[in-house]
This record gives C-alpha cells, sequence and structure tokens, in this order.
C-alpha cells in the first residue's frame, strides 16, 4: 500500500524495489521547500530501517517537472545568515542520507531537474532520464548569483571530472538527456515510459553493491591546475569582475578536488552564504521573480462571467520581411498556422528563404528535428493575392514603419476578418491610437511588439491604446504568453517602454562619440557596467536606417530629446547601415571578426584632452535611469517591476544590478539626482531629473520597498 504523504509517495515494487514519486499538490512542479525536505526526512527514516529492500528509485509524477529546485523564496524573503546557513544544512544532510542508503540508489529523471533538482540526483548512485524534450537536467545556480551547495558543486566533478563539471556550473546551461549522456550527468536515456524498467534493471543488474567512481587525472595537478588558470581567464573575460558567483564556485569547485567530502560541503555552504546575502544574488533572483511575475500578468476583463478567450490557432502576419518572417517563423515553430502577406512574389520568396534558414539554424542547434522545422515550414502558407480570412484567430502586422500604410491596411483588414479577431501592430514606435483611427471598432487594435531578432528575445510589449479593450489586451496576453514569450504591458506612448529608454541613452553615445571619445571607451564603459554590448555596437546591431528613424520619430513627439544632428544619416550616406551592411561603428569581417570602422575620424571633433571615465558612464547610465523614472511618472507602466523587467530582458540591462530604477535605489535616489543635477549644469539641460525622480530623491523615497525583492504574484490589471 502506498503511504499517504503530501509531497511525497511511497511505494514498494516487485524485487523489494521502493519508489519515492514527488508529487507536489495543485502544481505542475516540484520544488524544495523545507515542509518537502522535512518530508523526505521521514520516508528516509522508514528507508534506513528497512533491511529488505534492494533498491530505491526516485522519481517526479509531473509532466515536465522532475523536481524544479530550491524554493528561492526561502533565500530572498528574510535574507539573514542563520536562516540560509540552515536551508543549506539541511539539504547537504537530507541528500548525504540518500547517498549513504545501503543499497542501489537510482533518479528516473522525466522533466527538468535542475538545481537542487540535479542534487538529489547526484546523491544517487545512478541517473536514468527520458527522451523526452522537456527533459533537462543542470546546476543553474550561478546564473542567479549563487552556487550548488547541496553537494553538487562536490559530487559533480567527482562524476564527470573537473572540465566538463565547471562547463555545467559556471554557464549554468541546461542539458537535454542525450548530451547530459555523453557528459557522463546521467547514466542511461530511455523513453518516458520505459525509465523505471530501467532503472530497476540496474538495481537488479547491481545486486546490492554501491557505485564507486573512477578516478580522473583531469581533477589531479597539473592538470587541474591548467584547467583552473584557462576557466578564470574566460570567466573574467565574460563577466568583467561583475558576477562573483562565478569567481567563487570555480574557487569551491578546485578547493573540493582536494578536500574532504565533508570538508567541501562546508566550503560549498559558507560560499553560498556570503554570495547569498550579496546585491548581486538578490537582484538576479529578484529578476528571476519579474520573470515568474510576467508568466503570471493578467488583464482583468471587467466581465461578470467572463467568455473564455480562444487559443490562436490560424494567424495572419502582414509583412515577410524581417520581423514578419521571423514572427512567422516563431508562431510556425510553436504549431500555428500562418498566412504570410506581402505585396509581391519578390518579398515572399525572401522572406520564406530568411524562415528556412532559422529553421535550419534551429535544427544545428538541436533546437528542433529535421521533421519538426519542415512540419513548421509547412504550416506557413505565403500570399500575395487577396484571400479569404474568415478562419484568421489573430492578425499580426508587420508591414512597413509607416502611419499611412498601416492605417490602410487596417481598414481593409477589418472588412474581411470575423468581428471577434484582434489584430495586432508590430511597430516599434507609431501611436496604436493614431492607427486605430482608420477602424470601424479601434478597441480590437492592440501593439505586440517583439524584439529583434525575434527567436532570442523573451519580451514582448503589449501595448494599449486609449481604445484597446480589455479583451484585446487580455487576448494579447495569452496569445504572447502561449507562444513561449514573456509580456510587459505598456501604454501607447512615444517608443512604448524599451525604445523609449534606450533612445536617450543611443543619443547620447552618439553626442560623446561626435564630441571626440574613443570607440573603445564608450563601448568600454558600458561593457564594464554589465551591459551585453556598448552603446555604439548597438546602435550597429539595430541598424541605422532603424535606429534613425525611431530616433526622428521620438525626437518630433519628446521635447527634451532633440535636436538630433544628422550624423547617422551621413554616415547612411556611405553605404554604412551598421551589423547588416558589415560596416558601421565597426567593421565586420569574415568569420565573425570585429574592429572598429577605420573611417570613423571623420565624423568626430579632436578628443577631449582629459577622458574621465566616471562622467562617460553618468552621462550614458543616468539619463536612462532618468527616462525610466520618467516612464512611471508618465504612467507608461504601472510599476518599477515592470521597468526593471522591460529593460532587463529587451536589452540585457545589466541583471546583477537588477534594471535601472533597482540600481538607482542602490545608489540612492539622492546622489542620482544631485549627479544629474550637476550634468546638467555642466553639459545640458537634459540631463534635469524628471519630477518624480527630485521629488523622491528630496524626500527620500526609494522605488521598491527597502530591503525587498519581489516576489511572484498573481498580477491582474485594470484597464
Ligand atoms: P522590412 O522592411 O524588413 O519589412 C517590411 C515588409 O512589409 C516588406 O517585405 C514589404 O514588402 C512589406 N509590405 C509593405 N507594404 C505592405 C502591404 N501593404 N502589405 C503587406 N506587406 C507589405 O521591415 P521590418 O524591419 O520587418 O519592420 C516591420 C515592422 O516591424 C515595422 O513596423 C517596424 O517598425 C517593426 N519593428 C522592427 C524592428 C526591427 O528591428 N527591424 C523591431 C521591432 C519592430
Amino acid at each position: 500500500m502506498p503511504a499517504a504523504t503530501k509531497y511525497l509517495r511511497r511505494e514498494i515494487l516487485d524485487d523489494a524495489i521502493a519508489l519515492l514519486t514527488f508529487d507536489r499538490p495543485e502544481s505542475i512542479a516540484n520544488i524544495f521547500d523545507q515542509p518537502t525536505l522535512d518530508e523526505l526526512n521521514e520516508q528516509l527514516n522508514l528507508l534506513e530501517t528497512e533491511k529488505t529492500l534492494r533498491g530505491l528509485i526516485i522519481r517526479s509524477a509531473k509532466a515536465k517537472i522532475f523536481i524544479a529546485g530550491a524554493d528561492l523564496k526561502g533565500f530572498v524573503a528574510d535574507p539573514n545568515m542563520e536562516r540560509i546557513a540552515f536551508l543549506i544544512e539541511k539539504g547537504q544532510k537530507t541528500f548525504d542520507r540518500i547517498s549513504r542508503l545501503p543499497f542501489v540508489t537510482v533518479a528516473a529523471i522525466h522533466g527538468a531537474a535542475l538545481g537542487g533538482g540535479f542534487e538529489i540526483a547526484l546523491a544517487c548512485d545512478y541517473r536514468v532520464a527520458s527522451s523526452d524534450p522537456a527533459t533537462k537536467v543542470g546546476l543553474p545556480e550561478t546564473t542567479l548569483g549563487v552556487l550548488p551547495a547541496w553537494g553538487g558543486l562536490t559530487r559533480l566533478p567527482r562524476l564527470i571530472g573537473l572540465q566538463k563539471s565547471l562547463d555545467a556550473i559556471l554557464t549554468g546551461r541546461q542539458f537535454p538527456a542525450k548530451l547530459a549522456a555523453k557528459l557522463g550527468m546521467v547514466d542511461a536515456v530511455a523513453y518516458p515510459e520505459r525509465i523505471i524498467d530501467l532503472a530497476a534493471g540496474i538495481i537488479r543488474k547491481n545486486a546490492g553493491k554501491k557505485r564507486t567512481l573512477r578516478q580522473f587525472a583531469v581533477n589531479r595537478p597539473p592538470i587541474s591546475r591548467l584547467i583552473r588558470s584557462e576557466a578564470e581567464k574566460t570567466v573574467l573575460a565574460k563577466t568583467r569582475g561583475n558576477y562573483p558567483a562565478q569567481i567563487k564556485a570555480l574557487e569551491a569547485v578546485f578547493a573540493g578536488l582536494t578536500l574532504s567530502h565533508e570538508e567541501s560541503l562546508a566550503n560549498e555552504k559558507n560560499k553560498f552564504i556570503e554570495l547569498a546575502l550579496g546585491k548581486e544574488a538578490q537582484n538576479l533572483i529578484g529578476v528571476f521573480f519579474l520573470r515568474e511575475r510576467a508568466k503570471k500578468l493578467a488583464v482583468d476583463l471587467g466581465e461578470s462571467s467572463p467568455r473564455p478567450i480562444k487559443a490562436v490557432k490560424k494567424s495572419l502576419v502582414i509583412g515577410a520581411g524581417l520581423m514578419g518572417a521571423a514572427i512567422a517563423q516563431w508562431l510556425s515553430a510553436r504549431g500555428i498556422r500562418v498566412l504570410l502577406k506581402d505585396i509581391g512574389p519578390s518579398p515572399l520568396a525572401k522572406g520564406m528563404q530568411s524562415i528556412e534558414k532559422l529553421n535550419r539554424e534551429a535544427v544545428r542547434r538541436r533546437i528542433f528535428s529535421e521533421i519538426e522545422a519542415r512540419n513548421a515550414y509547412d504550416r506557413i502558407v505565403p500570399v500575395y493575392e487577396e484571400v479569404p480570412l474568415n478562419d484568421i484567430d489573430l492578425v499580426i502586422e508587420a508591414a512597413v514603419e509607416e502611419i499611412e500604410l498601416k492605417q490602410k491596411i487596417f481598414a481593409a483588414l477589418e472588412k474581411k476578418v470575423s468581428p471577434e479577431v484582434v489584430i495586432a501592430s508590430n511597430t516599434s514606435a507609431l501611436s496604436i491610437d493614431t492607427m486605430a483611427a482608420s477602424l470601424q471598432h479601434p478597441e480590437r487594435l492592440v501593439g505586440i511588439h517583439f524584439f529583434n531578432p525575434v527567436h532570442r528575445m523573451q519580451l514582448v510589449e503589449i501595448v494599449r491604446g486609449p481604445k484597446t479593450s480589455a479583451r484585446t489586451a487580455e487576448t494579447a496576453l495569452r496569445f504572447t504568453k502561449d507562444i513561449g514569450k514573456l509580456p510587459v504591458l505598456v501604454r501607447d506612448s512615444p517608443g512604448f517602454l524599451v525604445n523609449r529608454i534606450l533612445l536617450p541613452y543611443l543619443v547620447e553615445a552618439m553626442r560623446l562619440f561626435r564630441e571626440g571619445h574613443r570607440l573603445a571607451d564608450i563601448d568600454g564603459v558600458m561593457l564594464d557596467f554589465g551591459m551585453p554590448m556598448g552603446a555604439l555596437r548597438l546602435i550597429d546591431e539595430v541598424g541605422f536606417d532603424v535606429a534613425a528613424h525611431v530616433a526622428r520619430e521620438l525626437e518630433r513627439r519628446l521635447s527634451y530629446l532633440g535636436p538630433l544632428d544628422d550624423t547617422l544619416e551621413k554616415m547612411m550616406a556611405k553605404g554604412w547601415l551598421g551589423r547588416k551592411s558589415a560596416m558601421g561603428f565597426y567593421r565586420y569581417g569574415p568569420n565573425g571578426k570585429e574592429s572598429p570602422n577605420p573611417e570613423l575620424g571623420g565624423f568626430q571633433a579632436t578628443a577631449p584632452t582629459v577622458q574621465n571615465e566616471g562622467d562617460l558612464r553618468d552621462r550614458l547610465v543616468l539619463i536612462m535611469v532618468n527616462e525610466a523614472a520618467r516612464t512611471l511618472e508618465e504612467k507608461v507602466v504601472e510599476a518599477p517591476e515592470d521597468v526593471d523587467f522591460g529593460m532587463v530582458m529587451g536589452t540585457g540591462w545589466a541583471p546583477f544590478r537588477g534594471g535601472p530604477l533597482r540600481f538607482a535605489d542602490t545608489l540612492g535616489l539622492g546622489t542620482v539626482a544631485s549627479r544629474l543635477n550637476n550634468l546638467r549644469e555642466r553639459i545640458g539641460e537634459r540631463f534635469a531629473p524628471c519630477g518624480l525622480l527630485a521629488t523622491m530623491a528630496e524626500k527620500g523615497d526609494t522605488f521598491y520597498p527597502r530591503d525587498q525583492v519581489s516576489e511572484s504574484k498573481a498580477d491582474t490589471r485594470k484597464v
């Protein structure tokens, strides 16, 4: 008889093999919180005394998750040393008990086994994994600013050797089953329905003999020292010293090679505590919660018994250019049929080619199989003539960025699609309200703003015009989440959220460039700050034409941004468009080689005699912070969380700083305002702190409640 418990079930199979099944009630995931660990310990009390058992299999009852890891709330809700030490010790001791069980233990992994979820598997003698795409193993802790401290950091190098362990621990990568088997992280792979048999077979075959691990030459000097110094160089180059978790994890892994198991666990624990109490971990875990928050975002429909919102099965994408094609590819790969419309065969052929290229790349990176790619491609029907649209569930317009053209497209479209259908525009910066003027039913128009490149950027801005209905906004939100993107809800306003904050920054970088500052200094200062690329490098990535277009649109609508000069236009006249033309601020050679464009000098003044790094950083960073505050002041978004989430997800804004507003809090709003005022006096009026920032600074306020990382909670907005 299975024992009746809350988070875990125990059964005894034939051959005296115990089966422990993790099954957290009312949840799609298993996680390790204190009650789950308590219950696991109770089960271990029983298992340790069962003299007749031959083995133990640990598995999960969930469809997509084995165990997702530790409950992070336990580490951030009230970050104090005693509490964190208690939780770490508890996990370590529990998993040690598993590893010391007198019989053979096997983790049968189906779904994601991450962090603590993989650490419990590592404490078993063997691991088998299902071949399901949802099955992934990994230790992502360093990406959250901490390190695997429930024995993972000690056990993995002893199982698979130093080099492979460092790759897993320092990158936080999630490994699909087959790759994990190749690396030795799991011992065998089978179809999901076969993994329990496979695990039982391993137990029978070993007939009560615990596993002994082989010795690795790479774990001993001199090779271990060489690996360490290489890894150190890579980490420092990648993190520029901004992510202490990677360095501490590297030290702990290396130390663990010569320490006893117990000493290494103590080391894991101490380093974890130091990291968990630091700002970087708190901010990175905060970003994790912001993602969870976005997944729960909803719009209050204001209906007493709301009609269900239909899932989108067939879509119309208008425009097969850069964005339209990429959106069509993304949708088709998620099972949605797409009618892809453009003005003629030639742009359609180009669009279909780029879709094929994206699919090929996804197959190469094992994101999906050849067959899945072909099926996805077949879901797209390219058209340039008028066709019936009565079975379309949702429209996304991604034609060229011209308001009259979009208005014309919508007016014609409205007559052809059924009245229920939501019409969305992917516009970067045009007004949803102005666009809606051509519609009989403006309440059905909404912005669904994808970022480029679509397959890599998870953020989507859902733009509500003043006439957009709650139902339209909620449909757009659901759709966004259904296709695996993360939404931020923004008001129809110049540049919406991300471009609004980014543009003044890019304009400032252009000003610094013209003043004669070196490319390496302008971009270097932001790389050091923690951005994924410098501002001028980003202009190359966006494309000069797109950047100039958005800049002109915002110059018209935001009085304080301009006047802008025509440097970008002049550079474009030379045929430079940024990366897509292989020439921009940088020159892009074959094999991905980048070097500064040697002809930039003609566009610059003589370099200033004094180079002040602090000034460069303040001019670039604080102009964004000020703009970020303005988006709150103007209610472009509702909460500081929206701003920070949008910037981290939409631009890679230094995640360890938690986003521009979290960063402003860390610096102190008084300091932010006084530095802005200083720049205003010395450099220009554009640095004047916005009203909200000035008032908050004066009152000694903060954007976030003090010392609190936002947790995920259901967030239903009124429209
Ligand atoms: P693009 O110039 O690459 O593609 C536009 C496509 O629309 C062309 O293939 C053109 O033939 C087609 N088109 C023009 N008139 C049409 C009509 N009446 N019916 C159907 N198709 C028509 O432009 P891109 O970059 O793809 O931009 C599309 C939209 O997405 C714009 O609104 C832009 O602001 C927005 N966007 C662009 C981003 C970017 O990084 N390029 C990022 C996010 C949004």
